[in-house]
């Protein structure tokens, strides 16, 4: 099969006879392959348009060193299969500024959109001066984008007064209306951190405010309207445009639970097919998002992984928890998903792993060699224990979370505590509730030492546990500091020299339109103490 043909059928027809990390590879890598330059391809620079071809935004990501990446999507018609655009490619025209005017270019070029990527575009920029806001926007015939804002890191060496990160995760667009992003748009940060589930593919009918698409997606044309609809919401779209985001992807993405190569619904049982729905969805979500090509490491150990130095405050790094993960506990074979767990003996298994063994031995090594004040280590949830004690029956676990992965935590906590001059951070989302926890080396041992801090944010919109069940989950557990799910929102964090603040900001109210963010509690790490502290 070709490879045009291949992308058009959304992978959906591919079948294989040896499957795992080649075939996986082998599909990442026909999807990622490098662009062309519009010359060698007979790009149109003149498509027709009836219509704004921006429907979708601008956005901009951080790529590691100085890089930027700049995106857009041409979608006249966003709801129709291509978006409404003709099955050609078209040349557009980028352009990087000092100034929202435009009067002071500082960079300018031609990128093509394709048609087999849904004419999306990602314009990877180096070399760019450090530590610098700018602007952007696209052009194409007569019609010009939206302008986004962006901003480069310092370079690797320089002396940093601080960073804002403001951590996000888990968008249900039937369960809110995105105040939390309004409220983020209008926010100074430096970069948005999403740590997953940016789209979700399911629907729970007790809980909708707005619909999106009936039905799971289960070809790439479903998850591209899936993305579509979510980018459509122009809060999204302003907390996009405003600032540079850095992503880490979890389940919904994909499927509920997915595990590597397994599935959790129970029509896609066998790992071709699951493999088939994952790189389609994987597709959807690259032309969606500003990841630089070169962050999909094609068919190679590793995932949606990266590092991104912020001069000498802080190294962050963000890693793939669900492309190498191993199936869930005591589950039937091949077949993923969460649950509750009392006593499960696989779960002892070394061989079980949330990041697969490169990933693990990467992140060792880069915090083993990292001399920044900081380390963060970004990744899709909770590191924490959140178990329950549950009187005659023990301590009663969710399979799905880092308590499902013991061994493999404990690794993680090891390579943390074998970072030279500690503060470490680990950074979340995907439990829908605000947590700050301390981090002991061994974490059911409460006289082990505390050798890294933990934040996880509340989700934008999807809900969140009950304050009962919040607070049954504190007492069973006394290094949640701080677990709160009857909010949402997002952590607002400072990192400087001497500390790192983080505000959970939050409302109850987030289905209501122009709902306003309160800060829910302030809690601080100084440096060289492990272990946040509540501060207000
Ligand atoms: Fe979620």
């Amino acid at each position: 099969m070709n490879r045009r043909r291949f992308l058009q059928q959304g992978a959906t027809g591919m079948t294989c006879g040896v499957l795992g990390r080649r075939a996986a590879a082998m599909a990442m890598s026909l999807l990622f392959a490098p662009r062309g330059l519009a010359e060698d391809t007979g790009a149109t620079t003149r498509p027709r348009l009836d219509a704004d071809p921006f429907t979708l935004g601008v956005a901009s990501g951080l790529a590691g060193g100085a890089r930027v990446v700049l995106w857009t999507r041409l979608a006249p018609s966003p709801r129709e299969p291509w978006g409404g655009m003709a099955p050609e490619p078209v040349a557009l025209h980028w352009q990087l500024a000092d100034d929202e005017g435009f009067t002071r270019i500082v960079r300018e070029g031609q990128a093509l959109a394709r048609p087999e990527h849904a004419h999306s575009v990602h314009v990877a920029l180096d070399a760019l001066a450090t530590d610098r806001f700018y602007y952007y926007r696209f052009l194409v015939g007569d019609a010009v984008s939206p302008v986004g804002r962006t901003r480069t890191p310092p370079a690797p060496d320089a002396d940093v007064a601080r960073l804002r990160v403001a951590l996000a995760s888990c968008q249900h667009y039937e369960q809110g209306a995105y105040a939390a992003h309004a409220d983020l748009a209008r926010r100074d940060v430096d970069l948005v951190l999403f740590a997953g589930d940016y789209i979700y593919e399911g629907s729970n009918p007790r809980f909708v405010v707005r619909p999106h698409e009936a039905g799971l997606p289960r070809d790439l044309e479903a998850y591209r309207q899936r993305h579509v609809t979510y980018r459509l919401d122009p809060n999204l779209q302003a907390v996009h445009a405003a600032h540079p985001w850095l992503l880490v992807w979890d389940d919904h993405e994909v499927e509920n639970d997915y595990a590597g190569l397994a599935g959790s619904r129970g029509e896609v049982v066998d790992e071709a097919s699951f493999l088939a729905l994952r790189t389609a969805a994987y597709k959807a979500y690259f032309e969606h998002l500003p990841v630089a090509p070169d962050l999909l490491t094609i068919g190679a150990p590793g995932g949606l992984r990266g590092q991104l130095p912020w001069g000498q405050l802080a190294d962050l790094w963000t890693l793939d928890g669900r492309q190498f993960r191993s199936v869930q506990a005591c589950n039937p074979p091949g077949r993923a998903g969460g649950r509750a767990l009392v006593n499960c003996g696989e779960l002892n298994d070394e061989r079980r792993t949330v990041f697969g063994a490169e990933q693990e031995r990467w992140i060792a090594e880069e915090l083993a060699a990292s001399r920044r004040g900081w380390r963060v280590v970004a990744q899709g949830t909770q590191l924490a224990p959140a178990g329950i004690e549950a009187p005659m029956l023990g301590r009663s676990i969710y399979s799905d979370g880092w308590d499902g992965y013991p061994r493999a935590r404990e690794r993680l906590l090891q390579a943390f505590a074998g970072a030279p001059g500690g503060d470490v951070v680990c950074l979340g989302g995907d439990v829908h509730r605000h947590v700050a926890a301390r981090l002991r080396l061994d974490p059911a041992d409460t006289r082990s030492p505390v050798i890294a801090s933990e934040f996880c944010c509340s989700s934008i919109s999807s809900r969140g546990l009950p304050e009962a069940a919040a607070a049954l989950m504190r007492r069973s557990n006394p290094d949640l500091l701080h677990a709160r799910g009857d909010e949402r929102g997002y952590a607002l964090l400072e990192f400087t020299p001497r500390e790192l603040r983080c505000d959970f900001m939050a409302t109850a109210f987030p289905a209501v339109e122009g709902a306003t963010l309160h800060r829910q509690a302030r809690y601080v790490v100084e440096r060289g103490l492990a272990g946040p502290q509540r501060d207000a």
